[in-house]
């Protein structure tokens, strides 16, 4: 297990880009299997949740190969679609659900094992089943598999209870090649799902509504390869844009959609953040004292639920009593105990957190207990004053690209130690 080691206090400056969204192209890739054909996919982020899902297609017979972001999938030879052979690797990520989808639009079945993935809460797929059922298959789940099976795949309505992105895109991948035509109603509207859909949409499908709460997929017959570039990544953005802000500094961060990021915006904006769109970036800087606000999290286009653990680190700063009511999971505050080790007083009463901000955070030991709670520690630490470190960063890894080499070249001290496993 690595740990990074952060020397706080310096504000960045300077440029960062961002690439492509880790939760676009964890449905891109799995969609690829569709098209039974090539797929040239650019603005494809270097991280470990790609390294996993490229893992598995290539054992179930893609040919894939990536180079400076270009991922090339040829899906032409997918010949199976039992991954139950996966444990290890499907239960270390949540993305590993969206086989069932593809695979069920390809072949009328499919097998993978439970999706694992942040710990942040209950996470079930009912939803994803719902769905799968009102498109005419039989769902089975036993010895930990996931075993759908549908004679035919019949377009319908489908009225997700949840407003949920995995199971709007799932359903998205399996209508794709129903009989007909499937609306979902009351889908997620996230950007990454826009994406899947444009991608679908280049490989002959037809998605309509996306962005909407109504999505409209008619079915087609046959899919093909298509070239492709992925959606910056809103929540990369968005990390990037806060770490600026508790550092105190001034950065520019680039190849992104301003659009994408405006609950975050005016949320920093309220505090007192400056920020100024420069084509197709935001400049982010700090000029005055900060001061507090309060943050509901809400599906897109509200404030994301993956940002509001970063977010939590600038309430610790500014002055007064700001609060976070996490409305999509039940259990994302686990990093509050970790900003206690730095001096941060907060307090969690159920699914709300206050922050009581104004005091620097002192340098501590510190544990990434998920994905975005890492991104967090990182964050804290870049602010603290003193040394930190953060330990079981295979999580960071999971969904942000270079981020040691992104951070050192916008002025910050951090390094990474590898330890033996
Ligand atoms: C996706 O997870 C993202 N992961 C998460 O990002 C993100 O936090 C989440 O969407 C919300 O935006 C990927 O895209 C790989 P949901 P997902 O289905 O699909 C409930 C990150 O940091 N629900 O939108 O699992 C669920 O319990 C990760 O990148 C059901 O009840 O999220 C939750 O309360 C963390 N039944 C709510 O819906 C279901 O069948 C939203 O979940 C599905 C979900």
């Amino acid at each position: 297990m690595d740990t990074f080691i952060i020397e706080g206090g310096h504000p960045l400056s300077g440029e960062i880009s961002i690439t492509g969204a880790k939760n676009a192209v964890l449905g891109i890739i799995p969609a690829a299997i569709l098209a039974a054909d090539s797929c040239k996919i650019e603005n494809v982020p270097e991280i470990r949740d790609v390294e996993k899902i490229v893992d598995i297609l290539e054992a179930l017979g893609s040919t894939v190969s990536m180079k400076n972001n270009i991922l090339y999938i040829d899906t032409s030879c997918v010949l199976n679609y039992d991954c139950s052979n996966f444990v290890e690797e499907t239960s270390k990520m949540r993305a590993s659900y969206y086989l069932l989808g593809a695979f069920l639009g390809r072949y009328g079945q499919a097998i993978v094992p439970l999706p694992g993935g942040c710990n942040i809460g209950d996470r079930p797929i009912d939803q994803h089943i719902k769905g799968f059922k009102a498109l005419g298959a039989s769902v089975v789940i036993e010895h930990g598999l996931i075993k759908i099976k549908a004679d035919k795949l019949v377009g319908t309505h489908i009225y997700l209870d949840v407003v949920s992105v995995g199971a709007t895109i799932n359903i998205m991948l399996a209508a794709s090649k129903a009989e007909g035509v499937t609306i979902i109603e009351n889908a997620a509207k996230e950007p990454h799902i826009v994406d899947v859909a444009n991608f679908i949409n280049m490989m002959g499908g037809k998605v309509t509504g996306t962005g909407t709460d109504t999505i409209k997929i008619t079915g087609v017959p046959q899919m093909h390869g298509c070239e492709y570039t992925a959606v910056p990544d809103q929540i990369a953005t968005g990390t990037y844009m806060l770490a600026a802000a508790v550092t105190g500094g001034n950065v520019l961060v680039n190849h992104i959609i301003p659009k994408h990021m405006e609950a975050l915006t005016a949320k920093m904006q309220e505090m007192g953040v400056t920020i100024e769109e420069e084509d197709d970036g935001l400049r982010i800087l700090v000029e005055k004292p900060l001061t507090a606000c309060a943050v509901k999290t809400l599906p897109y286009p509200g404030f994301p639920t993956d940002l509001q653990q970063p977010m939590g680190v600038l309430m610790t700063i500014a002055n007064g009593r700001s609060s976070i009511e996490e409305s999509i999971f039940e259990n994302r505050f686990r990093y509050v105990d970790e900003l206690r080790k730095m001096g941060a007083d907060i307090q969690v009463n159920g699914r709300i957190a206050y922050f009581n901000g104004g005091q620097p955070l002192s340098g501590a030991n510190l544990t990434a207990t998920d994905l975005r709670a890492g991104a967090a520690m990182v964050l804290a630490g870049l602010a603290a004053e003193g040394i930190s470190t953060v330990t079981h960063v295979q999580y960071i890894d999971r969904g942000y690209e270079h981020i040691v080499d992104k951070l050192t070249r916008l002025g910050a001290v951090i390094r990474r130690e590898s330890q033996a496993n």
